[in-house]
């Protein structure tokens, strides 16, 4: 099977023209001006934008967590994803206290595995660090191509580790040529102020967000970069939100030291205004961290341009306003996470690139080559190059639409940007090779995706 894409404007993190791609099989074979070839389908791309195909590496599909499960599954999930131009995820595959990393990897296979339309990955989360299960981080980054370890500074009692067990990841991930990635806010710090919040009889949403101060993530950012900074090990924090985490990653640039840094698309759009809604509507933004102050907004703006900032995931970890009010009555017990797997790409280029925030080729940078890059999938993946899979986006930078809970394809009854109006529309999605989506419908069966196996990672990109 050939598909041609004729006459579109080809955007990669580094170049901007107009051209044809040529596509046979999975992968993309010839691109140029005017290509003299014959294919089975032809796609008439003029006027639009042609860009790889988005890599979200921050998600969470049929996550149990806080009592429940978060409500998109990979079928559903990776379908979502799939209509917003998103053609790979690297979701979190949680190793249970007391149960090795290999069981949270066969666990993760179970969930993902003949169900997900796109291809996919997954850092593991280490919660129960002993000798057996730091052995198997070898045999994981070496045999099984999962290259990156998520550890909690937060959550505590449940998924945080302590500094020690951090030293010991750090340099054991270091040695097989892995990442080391961090949920960092300080949890003890949360938790003093979880229990004042509690004994002062203060429960209602806002308290979620007034438990988790800047100051919870600055504090914990910190200590991160310093830890990776004696250990060497190749680093990076997950949806940094403020100002002041953002400034203990620039302050180690004075030492040479690189850090890699995601933030997550509602940090840059949404502000902590909304947890001052009405009764219990604040719980849809409910998560960890919280969002933050419209300070923060720009100083994730222009970490992105600075190039301290790397990836824009959206830590997708929907859940039904049926499970957020668990906690009705106390904060604690809402289950943490929103949706926006789907809305990532055209919100992005919508609020980013159209607002003059940040260029075109920033945009494909941020939302998939560097996610390729970090975690050991390019050129394979994250660019549109002759060789790389055909996972590609033809997008319409003009068309308008609304989001809204009653058009978009999460499994979740609301939505975290309810009536936003974005400007560009992904229209035909390719994944590797196989037109996925086209005129709003789906055209290809779960399990076509694949699971990614990794290669190392490195602090050069
Ligand atoms: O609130 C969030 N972020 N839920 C998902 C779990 C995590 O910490 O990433
Ligand atoms: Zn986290
Ligand atoms: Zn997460």
């Amino acid at each position: 099977m050939s598909v041609l894409i004729k006459n579109g404007n080809v955007v990669t993190a580094a170049d901007n023209y107009v051209a044809d791609v040529f596509i046979e099989g999975e992968t993309v074979s010839a691109i140029g001006k005017d290509l003299n070839v014959e294919a089975d389908e032809t796609i008439d791309a003029t006027g639009k934008l042609v860009f790889p195909g988005g890599i979200d590496p921050h998600v969470h599909l049929d996550l149990p967590f806080m009592g429940t499960f978060a409500s998109d599954n990979y079928e559903t999930g990776t379908k979502a994803a799939l209509f917003g131009g998103t053609t790979s995820v690297i979701d979190y595959a949680i190793q249970s206290q007391g149960k090795s990393m290999h069981a949270a990897l066969d666990e993760w296979h179970k969930k993902s595995d003949h169900n997900s339309f796109i291809d996919y990955s997954y850092h593991i989360a280490v919660t129960d660090l002993n000798p057996d299960s730091r052995r198997e981080i070898k045999d994981l980054i070496k045999k099984e191509g999962i290259t990156s370890f998520k550890v909690f500074m937060a959550y505590k009692g449940a998924l945080m580790i302590d500094d020690e067990q951090m030293m010991s990841i750090m340099n054991e991930v270091r040695e097989h040529g892995g990442l080391v990635a961090v949920h960092a806010t300080n949890g003890d710090l949360i938790d003093y102020l979880v229990k004042k919040h509690r004994s002062e009889g203060k429960l209602s949403p806002l308290y979620h967000y007034l438990s988790q101060p800047e100051i919870t993530e600055s504090e914990a950012s910190g200590r991160f970069v310093d830890l990776a900074y004696y250990t060497d090990v190749t680093a990076l924090i997950v949806h940094l939100t403020c100002e002041g985490a953002l400034n203990k990653v620039r302050m180690a640039t004075q030492r040479n030291q690189k850090v890699f840094v995601e933030t997550c698309i509602q940090y840059l759009l949404l502000d902590a205004s909304l947890y001052e809604k009405e009764g219990f509507e604040g719980a849809k933004w409910v998560m960890s961290p919280p969002l933050r102050q419209k300070k923060d907004q720009d100083t994730l703006w222009a970490g992105l341009n600075q190039g301290l900032i790397n990836l824009v995931s959206t830590d997708h970890c929907p859940f039904f306003m049926k499970q957020k009010r668990m906690g009705e009555n106390d904060f604690t017990k809402i289950p943490n996470g929103a949706p926006g797997i789907e809305h990532r790409l055209e919100l992005l280029y919508s609020e980013g690139v159209r607002k003059g925030r940040i260029s075109i080729n920033k945009f494909v940078e941020v939302t998939s080559t560097n996610a390729a890059k970090i975690f050991g999938m390019f050129p394979q993946k994250g660019t549109i190059a002759i060789g790389s899979d055909a996972d590609i986006v033809i997008f319409d930078p003009d068309e308008t639409h609304t989001i809204s809970a009653e058009t978009h394809h999460h499994n979740c009854d609301y939505s975290a940007y309810e009536g936003w109006e974005v400007t560009g529309k992904c229209k035909t999605v390719l994944v590797r090779g196989k037109v996925a989506i086209d005129k709003n419908e789906i055209k290809i069966e779960k399990g076509y995706g694949q699971f990614i196996k990794r290669g190392q990672s490195s602090k050069v990109i």
